[in-house]
């Protein structure tokens, strides 16, 4: 038997660990970490650190290489299953390895495992696949709410809805009806830039919790050309980005 632990340890700073988090670290015999495919060298080194600075003694530690994503597949979806798939075989590999007779496993998850992750769909896996998995969550803090704090906003207007959204979304089928405050996540292109940008104010993160935190904020027809340009030159710099931000309309649809 396996207690698989998805272990929220926030989006960028060891120090937004929670207690619990701590303690369900040091509770596992073993703690994988992956290091290659889409995550990027240094959120693999974020992992480390946690490891170096908070567990102690205990538990074994293994690294393992995660896929690419295979862009030949056709269709997004297709090619995120498939990827999938793949990453529950080396989750079973590796933990066939280093704990043949069972126990308690940990995997950090980036944020906290609910937002945009596929930890929980991929523990399915292994069930669905005929090992007895049981699986647990400790919440971390999302990069949504580090925004928000960073920011020192409310995420919604008062009684107003949120809707939380990808890059890709809102490129492909803009602003959605009735709904006051946007969070997009996991937008490669500055997809604000396709909406008109009056009356819509932003505000924009990048890297938190990181030594390279940067944040912006405005009405989106100034702010949006900086938040561009700085982006650009940010991923030039560290070959890599992670950003998120808040749109929301000064007069909400909802609202009038
Ligand atoms: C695969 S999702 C993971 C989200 C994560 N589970 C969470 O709770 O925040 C990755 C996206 O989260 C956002 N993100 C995660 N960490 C971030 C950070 N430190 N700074 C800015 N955005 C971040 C970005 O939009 C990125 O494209």
């Amino acid at each position: 038997m396996i207690e698989l632990c998805l272990v929220g340890i926030g989006s960028g700073d060891p120090d937004h660990l929670t207690s619990e988090a701590i303690r369900a670290l040091n509770g596992a015999d073993l703690i994988l970490i992956p290091t290659k495919g889409e995550e990027k060298a240094d959120l693999a080194d974020l992992r480390r650190e946690v490891v170096a600075r908070l567990v102690t003694g205990k538990p074994k530690v293994a690294e393992f290489g995660l896929p690419s994503r295979d862009e030949a597949t056709p269709g997004y979806l297709d090619r995120v299953n498939d990827w999938h798939d793949a990453i529950a075989s080396l989750w079973g590999e590796a933990i066939d390895t280093h704990l043949p007779d069972g126990g308690r496993v940990a995997l950090m998850i980036w944020g906290d495992p609910s937002l945009y992750d596929s930890s929980l769909r991929i523990a399915d896996r292994l069930r669905q696949a005929g090992r007895e998995v049981a699986v647990r969550v400790i919440p971390g803090i999302t990069s949504l709410q580090l925004l928000t704090a960073r920011h020192a906003i409310p995420l919604n207007t008062l009684g107003g809805p949120v809707q939380i959204t990808t890059g890709r979304q809102l490129r492909d089928h803009g602003w959605p009806e009735g709904v006051a405050t946007l969070a997009v996540m996991l937008d490669g292109g500055c997809a604000f830039t396709t909406l008109p940008p009056d009356g819509v104010t932003i505000w924009w993160g990048a890297y938190l919790g990181m030594a390279q935190e940067m944040l912006a904020s405005g009405p989106l027809a100034e702010a949006g050309p900086h938040i561009v340009a700085t982006r650009a030159a940010a991923r030039a710099d560290h070959g890599w980005i992670m950003d998120i931000y808040l749109l929301r309309r000064d007069d909400p649809p909802a609202d009038r």
